[in-house]
């Protein structure tokens, strides 16, 4: 039996023994949705503490449960180390290391190297590569394959590598890592099948692509589309506020055209480790071959300006109050990058919170999912939110919807506000 075939009939009888390397907000539902389908899963990461943390059966991650990871653990599916070594031993392994920007904006694809030069130590005939990391079209060719045929095994026969962008929506309730379409490409026709057969007993539904380039750029459209249509509503936010028209009532009866019209909202800007950062990957890339991608950039643009916009809000409304920003208390109701998750990357409510202290406000802040951070060196913790803060501080800022927060309680006791997401409306 050819080593395709065989890796393939392993994935089929779930005897595949698979690995992950690196266990965060996609690694570890990646992991634990594999073991539900029967596989046995050996999770690698970097970071002692987390590994300590799943091997006890405690998840760092909201979207799993300590009660479902615990239960693999039991099930001996789900094991975790720091061992670079044993990833010899996994016949799959799924790459799902972070991919920041550099301070200029450019990709890091540092994490994506380190991880495979700890693959390429231990490559051995038989494994499956899987890069899920969202990085920009040519990586899984031009960075993966030469390192790792380096060790003389050849791409497509003694070893497979594919590109599978993973697509969780931390938080969603509806979809998750199983019911979730997944984009599989490969460098070669085999190597396409062998991914496909993998994640087969694990996902409801695989889409194959012809190239790992092209699956590369499914997830640089998916979140590019997705910047350009919130830049674009956020664009009509400032003109219905010169206008002085409602943009929720225009958007909202824009929606209900049955066809060639979706529904984006505006807000405070764009959060999260994807939306303000994955267009930028293929803007760089395209700058290498002369071509400047202008939707991407006006897009990063708008949305990176709107905590600005906001922040002038609350000047407006502090003037009318004959109050000015400087000496002002603001609380700031939301500090998580979207609505009932406790993920502050790139959170536009930390521009806010930079640009309010800035102009001298004091400023507070309210998250149930948010306890406490720090940034810029000050640590904040989340003020409980009773009647006597709401009447106490001069403005309320809503910079995230959380789902279960008072609203009628701001809106009862708060001398002013200013709803980035329209929440005060749309929950009454
Ligand atoms: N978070 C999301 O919603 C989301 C959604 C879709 C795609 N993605 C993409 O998935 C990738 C991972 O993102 P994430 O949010 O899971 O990141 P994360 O920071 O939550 O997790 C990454 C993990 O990798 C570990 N790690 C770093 N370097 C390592 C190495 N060399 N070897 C082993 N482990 C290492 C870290 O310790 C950490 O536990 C990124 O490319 C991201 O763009 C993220």
């Amino acid at each position: 039996m050819s080593i395709a075939k065989d890796l393939i009939a392993k994935a089929e009888r779930r005897e595949a023994l698979f690995g992950i390397i690196g266990l965060g907000y996609v690694g570890l539902p990646l992991a634990v949705e594999l073991a539900k389908a029967g596989f046995k899963v050996l999770g690698y990461d970097i970071s002692q503490r987390v590994v300590d943390g799943l091997n006890a059966g405690r998840s760092h991650i909201k979207d799993v449960s300590d009660a479902e990871l615990g239960e693999q653990v039991k099930a001996g599916r789900f094991s975790a180390t720091t061992d670079p070594k044993r990833l010899q031993e996994p016949d799959a392994i799924s790459i799902c290391v972070p991919t920041p920007l550099s301070k200029f904006k450019d990709p890091d694809v540092s994490f994506i190297v380190a991880a495979t030069e700890a693959v390429k130590a231990s490559l051995r005939r038989g494994q499956a590569i899987i890069l899920e990391s969202t990085t920009y079209p040519g990586t899984t060719r031009e960075i993966m394959l030469p390192a790792l045929e380096a060790t003389g095994l050849k791409v497509g026969e003694d070893f497979f590598l594919a590109f599978s962008p993973e697509r969780v929506d931390p938080g969603n309730p509806t979809y998750q890592t199983r019911n979730t379409p997944k984009v599989v490409g490969g460098i070669t026709p085999a190597c396409l099948e062998v991914a496909v057969a993998l994640y087969q007993p694990a996902i409801d539904t695989l889409v194959p692509v012809s190239t790992t380039e092209a699956a590369e750029l499914v997830k640089l459209l998916e979140n590019t589309f997705r910047s350009v249509n919130i830049g674009l509503v956020n664009e009509m936010a400032i003109v219905c506020d010169k206008l002085g028209v409602d943009v929720w009532e225009v958007i909202d009866a824009a929606a209900t055209k049955p066809f060639g019209f979706m529904k984006f909202t505006p807000g405070p800007g764009v959060g999260g480790h994807c939306i303000p950062v994955d267009p930028h990957y293929l803007a760089w890339k395209m700058r290498g071959l002369n071509y400047k991608t202008r939707f991407i950039d006006l897009a990063g643009e708008l949305n990176s300006e709107m905590p600005l916009f906001w922040v002038r809000k609350v000047g407006e409304v502090l003037n009318d109050a004959g109050r000015a920003v400087k000496g002002a208390r603001v609380l700031v109701v939301g500090v998580a990058y979207k609505a009932n998750i406790d993920d502050l990357r790139e959170s536009p409510a930390l521009d806010i919170i930079r640009l309010l202290d800035a102009q001298g406000a004091h400023v507070e802040y309210h998250d149930p999912w948010v306890k406490r951070f720090t940034e810029d060196g000050v640590e904040r913790v989340s003020q409980p939110l009773t009647p006597e803060l709401l009447s106490a501080v001069d403005c309320v800022m809503i910079v995230t919807d959380h789902t279960g927060l008072d609203y009628g309680l701001i809106r009862t006791h708060a001398a002013t506000v200013v709803d980035t997401r329209n929440a005060l409306r749309r929950k009454a």
